[in-house]
């Protein structure tokens, strides 16, 4: 756990954050050891910015990996208490993680809140129903 948070708070310094200057980490252990890293990206259209969550999720499966290789998730910001992952992170994890996957919620103080999607994101929407 503790490894695994200093990989998100290194990506921290990866954050591209000329307009909210509030930087966020992610990192996520794979079954083969590999830790992916994520930082948030902005852009000057402040919707098209993407969170570390995100980043992290994107590069591990655009490098091949998916759900069943993913071990644990450490999510890392300067917040008072362990950073809250946005709605939309909630919605992209639910697709991408495994439900009982331990995410690691964390603060640059040391606070830490360990929890998973289905208690992040609990009632989701996960399937389209075909009709
Ligand atoms: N942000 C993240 O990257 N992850 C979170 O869990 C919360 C928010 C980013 C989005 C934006 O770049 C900045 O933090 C301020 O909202």
């Amino acid at each position: 756990m503790e490894t695994l948070i200093k990989h998100a708070k290194d990506a921290m310094k990866n954050a591209y954050i000329p307009y909210s200057k509030f930087a966020v980490g992610a990192a996520i252990l794979l079954k083969d050891g590999t830790i992916i890293k994520g930082s948030n990206i902005e852009n000057a259209s402040y919707g098209l910015s993407n969170c570390a969550e995100r980043s992290a999720l994107f590069s591990l499966y655009s490098q091949g990996y998916k759900k069943e290789d993913i071990v644990a998730m450490a999510v890392i910001g300067k917040t008072s208490k362990p950073i809250s992952p946005c709605g939309a992170c909630r919605q992209v994890i639910n697709e991408l993680v495994p439900k009982d996957v331990p995410i690691y919620l964390a603060n640059v103080k040391g606070d830490v809140k360990k929890t998973t999607i289905k208690e992040l994101l609990p009632y989701s929407f996960d399937e389209v129903e075909n009709v």
